[in-house]
């Protein structure tokens, strides 16, 4: 894939605030939190982990879906929210899509091997909060809102990978 096929402009126009390690972007609607997703997947290589906090609704799993569309997947991308997981193999690239949101017990995770999964793929985890202390320290946090119609996401870095993450996907914006 080329740089070119990303949608990269209307992100960028979008973005409101950046410190260090947070950055904050309004996606007007969903084609927003496609592109950023698919953003992401110009961005990140395995191992990483991000975790999507957000209401039912908020676009999680938009993201994950903007995300796997531009590497090329075509199938379905639906929350795994009974399976609690999803694999994808794109591309050479091993990617988990958690939904922890019936998880009622996180001892679970241990059950369903998934300290494995997250060694060297690309991990997205919906519901990480009810994972907490069975899942690995992830690398991105990502906060999803409702706002008027669209949302706001509220990124973190939490690692050097991180940090190198929000920062590559904001470099064009200092010259916008
Ligand atoms: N930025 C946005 N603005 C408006 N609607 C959005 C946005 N992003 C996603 N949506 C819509 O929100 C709905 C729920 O999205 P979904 O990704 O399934 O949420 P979650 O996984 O958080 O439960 C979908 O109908 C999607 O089209
Ligand atoms: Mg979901």
């Amino acid at each position: 894939m080329t740089h070119g096929q990303i949608p990269t402009a209307p992100i960028l126009k979008s973005v409101i605030l950046k410190t260090m390690s947070t950055l904050r972007i309004l996606l007007k609607n969903e084609q927003a939190t496609l592109d950023f997703g698919a953003r992401l997947a110009e961005t990140i290589g395995p191992p990483c982990i991000v975790f999507l906090h957000g209401e039912l609704g908020a676009g999680k799993t938009t993201l994950v879906r903007g995300f796997l569309r531009a590497l090329g997947y075509t199938g379905q991308v639906k929350s795994p929210t009974y399976t609690l997981v999803e694999p994808y193999k794109i591309a050479d690239k091993q990617i988990y899509h958690f939904d922890l949101y019936r998880l009622e017990n996180p001892e679970e995770l241990e059950l369903i091997g998934a300290r494995d999964y997250f060694q060297n793929a690309i991990c997205f985890v919906e519901w990480p909060e009810k994972g907490k202390n069975y899942l690995p320290s992830p690398d991105i946090v990502c906060y999803l809102d409702f706002k008027n119609s669209g949302r706001v996401l509220k990124c973190e870095s939490k690692s050097k990978t991180g940090e190198y993450i929000t920062n590559v996907i904001l470099k064009p914006c200092s010259s916008d």
